[in-house]
């Protein structure tokens, strides 16, 4: 497995690939639902390149930034395991070296669930993205569906500039107790861990948007939003303390 940290290693590892080459960009902390990506990527393409990069221009908040995960060594580790072929590990200066003066805004639908909650970070997501596929130019890039937003933008990104790449959706990988895989949950107390399967367990039930919303309020749940749309019901709480919130997101097929 090849550790690329500079654009010219990149661009030498790109020239020499030979076959399809398959994309899964990440933020590290890598875990099941990561590599369920990774494999989904080795399964349909010759060769695999994961990125780790902790996208500062996606945070809107000092403290979710500060406090993201680092667990570089356990990362690469599984990637080799896995069977990666390449993993690029940018600095800023490589993703900005414009310093975010150039971005992409999607207009609509990025304002909405998430967006509404977290002003910029689709903004921030969407241009990494498209920085990231035009350095390494794969064939696909592989998304999961617990951030349906992220992946409904990012399709749509690449269907406005026609840019030359499929993009994948694979599905939410949960842990035996329904939660959603996520590197965020890494943060989360053990108190806090032992109530968060509760969020998928309510989000399930049958009936209105308010009403799951009031039901996880009497759960405990600080609720961001709860809205279904298009036959999925997406929902975001904050656990954690007011000074390192914690935020879960996921979605479910309405009922
Ligand atoms: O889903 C993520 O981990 C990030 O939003 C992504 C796609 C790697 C962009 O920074």
């Amino acid at each position: 497995m090849k550790l690329l940290k500079s654009l010219a290693e990149l661009r030498e590892y790109r020239e020499a690939v030979s076959g399809s080459l398959g994309f899964v960009p990440t933020m590290g902390a890598l875990h099941d639902g990561h590599l369920s990506l990774v494999y989904a990527s080795n399964m349909g393409t010759d060769n695999t390149i994961v990125s780790i990069y902790v996208n500062p221009t996606q945070f809107n908040n000092a403290n979710d930034l500060d406090n993201y995960p680092d667990t570089l060594e356990a990362d690469l580790q599984k990637l080799e395991a896995a069977g990666v072929s390449a993993v690029y590990l940018p600095d800023y200066q490589q993703m900005y070296p414009d310093d975010f003066a150039y971005e992409v805004n999607e207009k609509t639908f990025s304002a909405e669930l998430c967006g509404e909650h977290r002003p910029g970070h689709f903004t921030g997501v969407l241009t990494v993205v498209m920085k990231l596929l035009n350095l390494v130019r794969p064939d696909r890039a592989y998304f999961g569906e617990k951030d349906y937003q992220q992946l409904e933008l990012i399709r749509g990104m690449v269907a406005a500039f026609f840019m030359d790449v499929e993009i994948i959706g694979c599905p939410i990988v949960r842990e035996d107790d329904g939660l959603a895989m996520s590197s965020r949950n890494l943060n989360l107390s053990e108190c806090d861990r032992k109530r968060s399967p509760g969020f998928h367990r309510i989000l399930s039930l049958g009936g209105d948007d308010e009403s799951i919303a009031a039901e996880l309020q009497n759960a405990g749940f600080n609720v961001d939003y709860v809205t279904t749309r298009a036959g999925r019901r997406f929902g975001a709480v904050l656990m954690g303390t007011e000074a390192n919130p914690v935020r879960l997101i996921d979605n479910v097929p309405a009922r």
